[in-house]
């Protein structure tokens, strides 16, 4: 059985406006149905608008869908009672694109990251210290940064700081909203290299969200297209992605350019 299955999804967001009193409003997400299995990395592909992020907020517990039903380890997430959410919660974490706004800029690393110890561990002192030094060097940074506050890192470090307090419980899946999509180059290769060693040291699960297929393709097992709210695409094995002949895997392609100037062809 799936580590999460999502089934028959459909959601919308219900407009207060006047104006849109006596409309039914569009659906956001229409009949979504996917799965994850235990160590894999779902990679969801779309263009902005698609409703990606809307299913990743579906998926964590955060926008309760008007159809369907999220089943997290066998469990229906929006019928469970409080205390099962709330475990559940611990196994399902979250990086968001934007690492600043993710963070108290009044908390320095060591409280960041031990938060969500804090919350549901029961630790001495000395074991807190520790972990959270283990967590530092986990993600590729120094105990010592502990004391460090969010404006003394870059983005890309900051990121890494996200990445240590959403493995800090050691959970099932991580939702990956975006999490590389505003870090320049370099340092978004560095990030997933650290996803997918993550992602094989710890059985760790991911949904991949991202507009970006080079991003997506290097840390999916399988991918999924978003298009409208829908499920457009839903490739099991990502090494048949690129010969799929579906519209938008198609404009996808050619969006990527070759590395050479002659294999290049540009998208009319
Ligand atoms: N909180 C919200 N209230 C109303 N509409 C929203 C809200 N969040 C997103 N939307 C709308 O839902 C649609 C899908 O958005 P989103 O899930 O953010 O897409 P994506 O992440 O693929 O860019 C968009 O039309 C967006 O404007
Ligand atoms: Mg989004």
């Amino acid at each position: 059985m799936g580590l999460l299955l999502v089934e028959n999804i459909t959601h919308s967001y219900n407009p207060s406006h006047l104006f849109f009193k006596n409309k039914q409003s569009a659906a956001v997400l229409s009949d979504i149905t996917l799965s994850i299995e235990e160590g894999q990395c779902l990679g969801l592909l779309g263009t902005s608008g698609a409703g990606k992020s809307t299913l990743g907020k579906v998926i964590l517990g955060l926008e309760k869908p008007q159809k369907g039903q999220v089943i997290f380890q066998g469990i229906d997430l929006y019928d469970a009672d409080k205390s099962t959410r709330r475990s559940i919660r611990r196994d399902l974490q979250v990086v968001f694109q934007d690492c600043y706004s993710s963070v108290n800029p009044r908390m320095n690393a060591e409280q960041i990251i031990g938060e969500p110890l804090q919350n549901y561990e029961t630790l001495s002192l000395k074991e807190h210290y520790r972990t959270i030094g283990e967590l530092l060097e986990t993600v590729g940074l120094k105990a010592d940064d502990r004391h460090k506050y969010p404006h003394q890192f870059s983005g890309g470090q900051l990121q890494r700081i996200n990445i240590a307090r959403a493995i800090a419980l050691k959970p099932k899946l991580i939702v990956l909203d975006e999490a590389v999509s505003s870090l320049d180059m370099v340092n978004q290769t560095k990030i997933l290299c650290l996803l997918n060693e993550l992602k094989s040291s710890f059985g760790l699960s991911y949904l991949f969200i991202t507009h970006d297929i080079k991003a997506a393709y290097s840390v999916s097992d399988t991918l999924a297209v978003m298009e409208k709210g829908e499920v457009a695409v839903l490739c099991e094995d990502k090494s048949q992605f690129f010969q799929l002949e579906h519209p938008s895997v198609r404009k996808m392609v050619e969006s990527v350019l070759s590395e050479h100037p002659r294999y290049r062809s540009i998208p009319k």
